[in-house]
């Protein structure tokens, strides 16, 4: 069985990918838009990835008994002023998951929460390698 607090603090990592997938999405919505269909089909590639990753923290809830509690996902920026700043808007956007992933870490660390700080660690290393490709992106733009 979770406990409560990180419970809680799951639910809301859950509704910080799901708003990634969104956020992606919306690049992906504004590259078509400009007539860029291969960094919009990259985009949508990381949006599904994005689903996937809440996937897997809802899974690990239901597996310890947790309750899954989805909360209501913000509105994405729609326009950027360049591909560039698109990009790069992006990479800012993995580097804030990354200190969102390594909260969730911590908690689990400070409740003793060994099932939850091994799941975690998946994304510790997720988060490196989601980083390093928006980072190449924006170096190639
Ligand atoms: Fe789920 Fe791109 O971090």
């Amino acid at each position: 069985m979770i406990g409560k607090k990180m419970e809680e603090a799951l639910n809301s990592q859950i509704n910080e990918e799901l708003f990634s997938a969104y956020l992606y999405l919306s690049m992906a919505a504004y590259f078509h838009a400009e007539g860029l269909d291969g960094m919009a089909s990259w985009m949508r590639l990381q949006a599904k990835e994005e689903v996937e990753h809440a996937l897997k923290i809802f899974d690990h809830l239901v597996e310890r008994g947790g309750k899954v509690t989805l909360k209501a996902i913000a509105e994405p920026q729609r326009e950027w002023d360049s591909p560039l700043a698109a990009f790069q808007a992006a990479y800012e956007h993995e580097r804030y998951i990354t200190g969102k992933i390594h909260e969730l870490v911590d908690l689990a660390q400070a409740e003793r929460d060994h099932a939850a700080f091994q799941m975690l660690q998946w994304f510790v290393a997720e988060q490196v390698e989601e980083e390093d490709q928006t980072k190449k992106a924006v170096e190639l733009l």
